[in-house]
């Protein structure tokens, strides 16, 4: 079984509710055929009712299945405004200003996930990056212990001797332009939990990149992957972590063991933690098109609740698919 369709069987073991803010998006509309088919939660499309019917019908969506909420006419609408009211008042926003934010169906939909009101949120066929993450940052928060959120890919190459049986994970390649040492040590260990978690990677071995290998050059930019690996084996000690690796020397056997002949998991790792977001996101982008693996993500890491951004330029397919990641995530 590939893991897509391990990761949809999954899903679909347990109920969840998943919401899905851009309820008048195309692909989005056509995904709840194959999200409701796969069994893979129950989707909450937001948006007006007549509308998103109108829209299916032109479309040749099929909704059977799924649920649709207006945000201003739900029976919580008031509640959420002045729970928005009261989290944010400190920040400057008021009662009209909350009442805004919660007609906007990305703060509702973050804000249905935070009340308990859905398990998850997947968006981002029509808005951008941080047009979805802002209102999940904000209401949703960090994990606890977490401070700042990442965004993996995992990446499957075809035939590939390197990794996990040529798939890794990649992060963080979608959320943080510039990370500090303590947030990419945390970006270690939640990239090797999405390993773990939802790859099947049982032992995940993580390595931090750098231009260096273990002192062969010296600058500033490598001193902050040798502090970040530092603080990743001191702040979790099971993590399998080692840095500072050129990704030859992360990857391949023979080139771990002339490089970084000390290291316990030099030449062997599946998951790499890129130094900043433009080389994470420049590199999977290479392995993506050169190598034609298939990246799945982002997959975003250190929320304290389930949510998904997709890429604008995702097919049906892959909201089904993020939304499986999601409802997996939420069990
Ligand atoms: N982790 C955790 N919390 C964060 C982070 C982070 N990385 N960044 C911001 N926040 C918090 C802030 O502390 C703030 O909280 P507060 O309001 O309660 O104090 C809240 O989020 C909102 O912060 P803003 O300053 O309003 O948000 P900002 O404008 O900095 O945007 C964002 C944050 C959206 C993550 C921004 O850094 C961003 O756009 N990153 C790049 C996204 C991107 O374009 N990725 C590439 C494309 S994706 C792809 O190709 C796969």
């Amino acid at each position: 079984m590939s893991l897509l369709a391990e990761i949809r069987a999954k899903a679909a073991a347990k109920s969840t509710r998943i919401v899905l803010p851009e309820g008048t998006e195309e692909r989005t509309l056509l995904s709840i055929k194959g999200i409701v088919d796969n069994k893979i939660c129950i989707p909450i499309l937001l948006g007006d009712e007549g509308e998103i019917k109108s829209l299916a019908g032109k479309y040749g969506a099929d909704l059977t299945g799924a649920e649709i909420l207006d945000p201003k006419k739900a029976a919580y609408f008031d509640d959420f405004v002045q729970a928005f009211y009261e989290m944010r008042k400190d920040k400057g926003v008021d009662l009209d200003k909350a009442k805004k934010s919660m007609l906007d169906p990305l703060f509702f939909a973050s804000m249905m996930v935070k009340m308990d009101k859905a398990d998850g949120e997947v968006a981002g066929a029509e808005n951008t990056t941080g047009n979805v993450l802002r209102p999940a940052l904000q209401i949703l928060k960090t994990a606890p212990g977490i401070s700042a959120v990442s965004g993996s890919f995992i990446m499957i190459v075809p035939d590939c001797e390197y990794g996990d049986k040529g798939t890794f994970v990649f992060a963080d390649c979608a959320v943080t332009p510039v990370a500090t040492d303590k947030q990419l040590a945390e970006f270690a260990q939640t990239s090797a939990e999405t390993a773990r978690d939802l790859c099947g990677i049982k032992d995940p071995k993580v390595a931090m990149l750098s231009f260096s290998t273990q002192g062969s050059a010296s600058h500033e930019v490598v001193d902050k992957m040798i502090s970040a690996t530092a603080i990743a084996k001191e702040r979790f000690p099971d993590l399998k972590v080692d840095g500072e690796l050129q990704a030859d020397a992360a990857m391949v056997p023979k080139v771990g063991k002339s490089k970084a002949p000390n290291s316990l998991i030099a030449g062997e790792c599946n998951v790499l933690i890129f130094p900043d977001l433009q080389a994470g996101n420049i590199g999977y982008k290479l392995v993506q098109r050169l190598a034609k693996a298939e990246a799945i993500g982002p997959i975003l890491q250190g929320i304290a609740k389930p949510v998904n951004d997709l890429s604008r330029g995702c097919s049906v397919e892959d909201i089904v698919n993020t939304v499986a990641m999601i409802a997996v995530k939420a069990q």
